[in-house]
């Protein structure tokens, strides 16, 4: 089978490796990837916005099976323009992945179908913004309705910060027109899970939980990033509380698209909050996250591309998805200076013998050398028997990695072991 996944970043190349598991599959192509993952999938020269060129390509090679991985272009309806042409698909169509692209979308399912989440209001006018929060309790949350990189969330612990974050989305458009509504939200407090399920709209069966580490700096100091770091199980998330988010998140949320007439058939993610008042939804992504794809998939002892097929065939109830009962950490190495401005083009040593463990997601290939390009260069899983061990590990491959500017976090997995009293 060949097998076409577009994306290119660490969750991309951890799906490409787990795929590549299947002994049906005979060549993985990356739409447009990057020079980490040459060892592991054929990298096409095609952004994963370029809906015309991706279809082009997929139809003139033949392609199996299409995996659609981020944000945007499912959002911008490359599954629908897959399927038109008859290409078999994961990931959401358009009318669904808006669960993750408008936050007002998402804000106002909840409310009408009575999914937790945080209290909230709508504007598009600044000057009715700014005078809700005149009297509006602080801290507030202020999110721009589109997507804005994982940037587009200001928690303002003054009024006056507040203000100037509306005044910065609607007034000077930070986020573009993601700014043109915000959402006014409560601000919650509790451990953060993320969840990652598939579902086929008839069923859904959630992955191993996971948790992120969004800030820059040690100690969840810093800016918020893209993900710094995960370990999976998330250890605040007991069976008791999955079982309550499935009663009262998971299916409501997929009856919820249904209802709609937007049925989900993907990875949807669940960011979630365990509050005192009982789990709330942070946030939907209609796609697998990065980096908790990272530590999710290398648990997955079932074949990652049945599943998916089952998800696109509707044939999930009946499919077998196992995880092994043990633990994993990933350390993501960065240029210094991300999430704001960072130099590129540092040459990368990573060892033959832990490439496997290694999910690359911003570099280049350049005259036969591996340089880094992006913020987030790489990220390192180690799994094992226990967390600490897990943590060990993963910061033991970060040590035989190098490239000047490296930087990374000493921290991850902390949080975890604090919660777990190791
Ligand atoms: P999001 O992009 O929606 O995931 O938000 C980014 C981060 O902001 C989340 O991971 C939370 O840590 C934080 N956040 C978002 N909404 C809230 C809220 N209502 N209360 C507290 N923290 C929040
Ligand atoms: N790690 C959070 C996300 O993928 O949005």
């Amino acid at each position: 089978m060949k097998i076409m996944v577009v994306g290119g970043g660490g969750r991309e190349h951890a799906i490409i490796k787990k795929i590549k598991e299947n002994p049906n599959v005979s060549e993985i192509f990356a739409l447009p990837g990057n020079g980490g993952m040459a060892g592991d999938a054929t990298l096409v020269p095609i952004g994963a916005k370029d809906i015309d060129n991706i279809v082009a390509f997929a139809e003139e090679k033949g392609i199996d099976y299409a995996v659609v991985a981020p944000d945007d272009p499912l959002v911008l309806g490359c599954v629908d323009a897959l399927e038109e042409k008859g290409i078999p698909c994961f990931g959401p169509r358009a009318d669904a992945a808006i669960i993750e692209g408008s936050k007002v979308f998402s804000k106002n399912l909840m409310k009408k179908y009575g999914i937790p989440t945080a209290e909230y209001e709508v504007f598009d006018d600044m000057e009715a913004a700014l005078k809700y929060l005149e009297t509006a309790p602080a801290p507030t949350v202020i999110k721009a309705d589109g997507l804005a990189l994982g940037k587009g969330v200001i928690i303002a612990t003054t009024r006056e910060e507040a203000m100037e974050a509306v005044k910065s989305m609607m007034a000077d458009k930070v986020f573009g027109h993601s700014g043109d509504h915000i959402v006014i939200e409560e601000f919650l407090t509790g451990p953060e899970v993320s969840v990652l399920s598939f579902t086929d709209g008839k069923c859904v069966v959630p992955m191993i939980s996971s948790m992120d580490h969004k800030r820059a700096g040690d100690n969840d100091t810093g800016l918020n990033t893209g993900g710094m770091g995960t370990v999976a199980p998330n250890p605040y998330y007991t069976d008791d509380i999955a079982e309550r988010c499935m009663k009262e998140i998971f299916l409501p949320t997929i009856n919820a698209m249904n209802a709609e007439g937007r049925t989900f058939k993907g990875c949807l993610y669940f960011g979630l909050m365990l509050t005192d008042k009982g789990p709330k939804v942070i946030e939907y992504n209609c796609r697998f996250g990065d980096p908790e794809t990272q530590v999710v998939l290398p648990l997955l002892e079932s074949d990652l591309l049945t599943v998916m097929q089952s998800v696109t065939n509707e044939t999930l109830a009946d499919t077998e998805v196992q995880f092994a009962d043990r633990h994993a950490c990933c350390v993501i190495m960065a240029s210094e200076g991300y999430p704001t401005a960072y130099d590129k083009g540092f040459e990368m040593t990573i060892p033959a013998e832990i490439a496997d463990n290694v999910y690359v997601a911003g570099a280049k290939l350049a005259d036969g050398k591996l340089l880094t390009d992006g913020g987030r260069v790489l990220g390192a899983t180690a799994v094992a028997d226990t967390l600490p061990e897990a943590i060990k590990d993963s910061y033991a491959l970060v040590e035989q990695i190098h490239f000047d500017n490296a930087y990374y976090r000493h921290d991850i997995g902390a949080r975890a072991l604090k919660a777990k009293g190791e």
